[in-house]
């Protein structure tokens, strides 16, 4: 199995891919992060050097690298943590809440329909899903 994850140097991205290569030693993941004030490649450290990890700096909402890396990499599931979080924030400036939230999501999207990839999970919160019942 190969994932894309997306923002994985954040919070629960980072958390999610230790999770995952340690219960799957035989899964591979692409991380394709932008490193924001929020982004901490840090916290993957123990990974560097290790042939199931590559990291990717890059943006969700940049068309031709999203096209470049589904092209090259077959991915079988994406797992979009990638967002602006901090919500505070978007009252001072909501442009890049806009352009990561919802376009990067439409980006990526759009390529896992045009590369034929079957599982998409979007990371998201109560404020998009509903309160749970
Ligand atoms: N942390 C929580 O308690 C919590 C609770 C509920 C829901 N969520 C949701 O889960 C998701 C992840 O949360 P988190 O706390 O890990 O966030 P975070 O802010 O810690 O990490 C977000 C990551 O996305 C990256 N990123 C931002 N914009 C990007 C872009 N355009 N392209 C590529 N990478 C980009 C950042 O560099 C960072 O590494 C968010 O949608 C958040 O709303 C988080």
């Amino acid at each position: 199995m190969k994932l894309l994850v997306t923002g994985g140097c954040g919070f629960i991205g980072s958390n999610f891919i230790r999770y995952v290569l340690r219960e799957h030693p035989d899964w591979k993941i692409v991380n394709l992060d932008k490193l924001t004030y929020a982004g901490n490649p840090e916290n993957l450290k123990e990974f560097e050097g290790d042939p199931r990890y590559r990291f990717v700096k890059g943006d969700i909402t940049e068309r031709s690298l999203i096209d470049d890396l589904f092209g090259s990499e077959r991915f079988d599931a994406v797992v979009n943590f990638a967002a602006e979080s901090h919500v505070d924030r978007s009252i001072l400036d909501p442009g890049p809440f806009i352009e990561t939230n919802v376009k990067g999501v439409q980006v990526l999207l759009e390529a896992a329909r045009r590369y034929g990839v079957g599982r998409f999970l979007q990371i998201s919160t109560d404020e998009v899903y509903g309160p749970r019942g």
